[in-house]
């Protein structure tokens, strides 16, 4: 593990969009592809930023569309740094809509990426800073990172285990 201790704030980062017509289906509505670009836009940055080095995208948890997003509307994404672990970061990423006209803001989705510092010549995974969680909210995330990691490598062992009776 890396001695490094950083706080989220220091990666913390917030993207602003503008759903325009390019981004919209036939109903008018964005694209759910165009929204899943973003969250992993905005998770990378604080990702990069969190390990001031390239960190590549190594999975993303389930992932609804809970409410339409519209055309006109401004998407505010907020993207921390959950947890660190040993070379990987889980970063959250909070959507928000902003309906310009009556200024009503709607939580939109919630995704959980898992991102891996590499070494930029090699592509070997290193090792990140630590993360210091310092409000009530980072440490209730950076517990609850912890719990969705578990579950994460118990359903990958689970997979592992079935491709290997399976042959
Ligand atoms: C992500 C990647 C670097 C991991 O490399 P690897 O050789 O599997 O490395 P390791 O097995 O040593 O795992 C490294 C870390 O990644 C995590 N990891 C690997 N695969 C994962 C997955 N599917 N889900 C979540 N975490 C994963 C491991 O848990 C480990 O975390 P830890 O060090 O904090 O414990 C490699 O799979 C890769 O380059 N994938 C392609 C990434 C990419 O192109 N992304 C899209 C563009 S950015």
């Amino acid at each position: 593990m890396s001695e490094v201790i950083k706080s989220v704030k220091e990666s913390q980062i917030e993207m602003i969009e503008l759903v325009l017509p390019n981004d919209t289906n036939m109903l008018g509505n964005l694209l759910g592809g165009r929204l899943m670009h973003w969250i992993d836009i905005a998770a990378a940055l604080t990702a990069s930023r969190h390990c001031n080095n390239i960190a590549v995208t190594a999975a993303v948890d389930n992932l609804t569309f809970n409410c339409a997003i519209h055309l006109g509307e401004i998407v505010r994404l907020k993207a921390s740094v959950n947890r660190a672990f040993r070379t990987s970061m889980e970063i959250g990423v909070r959507v928000e809509v902003e309906d310009i006209i009556s200024g009503d803001v709607t939580h939109s989705n919630s995704a959980y990426l898992t991102f891996v510092n590499v070494e930029k010549d090699t592509f070997h995974p290193v090792s990140v800073p630590q993360v210091k969680p310092a409000s009530a909210e980072e440490k209730r995330r950076w517990e609850q990172a912890g719990q969705r990691r578990e579950q994460r490598l118990n359903e990958e062992s689970g997979l592992m285990q079935k491709k290997v009776l399976k042959q």
